[in-house]
C-alpha cells in the first residue's frame, strides 16, 4: 500500500510542543522538543500485516550539532539514528529505515538521546 503519514503535532509529545514558527512543513505545524534527552514524539501507525516496513521521518536541525534519537516500536529498541545539521529551521531532511510492525497498531516512538533533544520533526511515513 502507499505510505500512511502521521503528522508529528498529532502525535503524543512528551517535553515539547507544536509549534509553527518556521517554514517548509507538512500540515499544522512541526514538534519542538524541549533541549533534554528523554524528550519524545510517540505515534500510533497502523499496519494491515506483521512485517518490515520503511520508516521515513522527516525533520530539522538548525542547529550545527547532530540531534539523535532512539526509535522504538512497541517498546523495543529499533534504531538509533544520528539527525545531522540542515541548513536553517526552515530546511527539511528525510531519515529512511525499516523497522518491524505487528499487524494492526503499533506504537512508534522517537526519543532523543542527548541534551540537544530531538530534532524539529514534521511527520513520520510509513
Ligand atoms: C530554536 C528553534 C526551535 C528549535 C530550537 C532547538 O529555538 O526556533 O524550533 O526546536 O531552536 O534548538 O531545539
Ligand atoms: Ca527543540
Amino acid at each position: 500500500p502507499p505510505a500512511a503519514r502521521y503528522e508529528a503535532e498529532n502525535a503524543t509529545i512528551s517535553q515539547g510542543a507544536a509549534e509553527s514558527d518556521h517554514t517548509g512543513f507538512s500540515g499544522t505545524g512541526f514538534v519542538n522538543t524541549d533541549n533534554v534527552a528523554g524528550a519524545y514524539v510517540q505515534f500510533t501507525v497502523t499496519a494491515a500485516a506483521a512485517g518490515s516496513r520503511t520508516l521515513r521521518i522527516r525533520y530539522s536541525n538548525g542547529t550545527a550539532v547532530d540531534r539523535p534519537m532512539a526509535i522504538a516500536v512497541n517498546g523495543a529498541a529499533a534504531a538509533t539514528r544520528s539527525y545531522p545539521a540542515t541548513a536553517n529551521w526552515d530546511t527539511w531532511a528525510t531519515d529512511t529505515l525499516t523497522v518491524p510492525l505487528a499487524a494492526g497498531s503499533n506504537t512508534v516512538r522517537l526519543t532523543a538521546t542527548t541534551a540537544g533533544g530531538c530534532p524539529n520533526l514534521d511527520y513520520i511515513e510509513v
